[in-house]
């Protein structure tokens, strides 16, 4: 056997990626913040942290807290807005040459994300966008686009009229019939879906003070592992279209539930944020499960791959 690390390319929408392994929304900025620490260039990309039309503030202090053995954050998906993003974060991007880019879009209004899309939907960096939906509507009272299938029908109908470029549909964990809303955002033109965002949790401090700023916020790290296989399994069955998993994912053995569940690619989060090198190890964990599952495909490392 040649000493070569195996083949683990993934072939998604059209796209190379060399390994199945990126960074998730939010946790890794617009890459440029963690590049000093890891090597965006050994992953299989990275999905930028939201980016609205108008920059965000965020929500109030504090915007993360620890729980037992999980993580809560409501940092009101904070960003520098469109422009900013076009100006200063895009051509850092574009710097990259292995790592694909999606971005993370968010939007108040159906517009807003049409806006986004159709601003960045020709620019080469931009590998895909990944739609969060489980933002809240503004226009409908703040119930979740993603939560409605008429709303994400509509969003979904003109995002696409506004880009050729692969929309993947983030969906929350407590969506009440996660087939039904994957089966309606594919007929609407979803390209694929990243299963799950962050579970809506509350935590108090003892004192009667809610431990976050925005007293709600979203639970991530291992607890979500076996909720965001789940939702894989059944979005992957009834759509039919690639699906990301993400959610709790700290190792290989994690990152390959996912992809028996019928994912094509994986994102950690959390784990990154604890240790920034945790993306590439669970990268080299996973393509060596692989390799033992997949002995000759592995030894053909040298053919495309793909
Ligand atoms: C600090 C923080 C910020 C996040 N920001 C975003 C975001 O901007 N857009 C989004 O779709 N998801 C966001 N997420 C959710 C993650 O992308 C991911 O879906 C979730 O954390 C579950 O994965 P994990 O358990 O590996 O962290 C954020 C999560 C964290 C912890």
């Amino acid at each position: 056997m040649s000493g070569r690390a195996p083949d683990v390319a993934v072939e998604c929408w059209g796209l190379r990626f060399q390994n199945p392994v990126l960074l998730a929304a939010g946790t890794a900025g617009f890459g440029r913040e963690v590049a000093r620490v890891v090597d965006l260039e050994a992953l299989g990309g990275l999905v930028t942290k939201a980016v609205s039309v108008e920059p965000r503030r965020g929500n109030p202090a504090p915007r993360v807290a620890e729980t037992r053995g999980a993580m809560l954050n409501s940092v009101g998906l904070a960003n520098p807005g469109l422009e900013h993003f076009c100006a200063v974060e895009l051509p850092w991007l574009a710097s990259l040459r292995r790592a694909r880019v999606l971005v993370n879009v968010v939007g108040n209004t159906v517009d807003d994300f049409a806006a986004v899309v159709g601003r960045l939907g020709a620019e080469p960096a931009v590998a895909a966008f990944e739609l969060n939906v489980s933002c809240p509507n503004v226009a409908h009272g703040g119930l979740e686009f993603g939560a409605d299938d008429a709303i994400l029908t509509d969003l979904l109908r003109r995002a696409r009229s506004r880009t050729a470029k692969p929309l993947v549909v983030k969906l929350s964990p407590v969506l009440p019939d996660p087939g039904r809303t994957a089966a309606a955002a594919a007929a609407a033109g979803a390209d694929g879906f990243t299963a799950v965002n962050t579970l809506p949790a509350v935590a108090y401090d003892g004192s009667g003070r809610a431990r976050l700023g925005a007293e709600s916020g979203g639970l991530s790290g291992p607890p979500l592992l076996p909720v965001g296989v789940r939702m894989t399994r059944i979005v992957a069955a009834r759509a039919g279209l690639p699906v990301i998993g993400v959610g709790g994912i700290r190792c290989g053995a994690d990152a390959l539930q996912y992809l028996d569940a019928g994912a094509r690619l994986v994102e950690v989060g959390t784990a990154a944020l604890a240790d920034p090198r945790a993306p590439e190890r669970v990268a080299r964990e996973l393509a060596a499960l692989l390799a033992r599952r997949r002995p000759a495909a592995a030894r053909n490392a040298a053919g495309p791959g793909v």
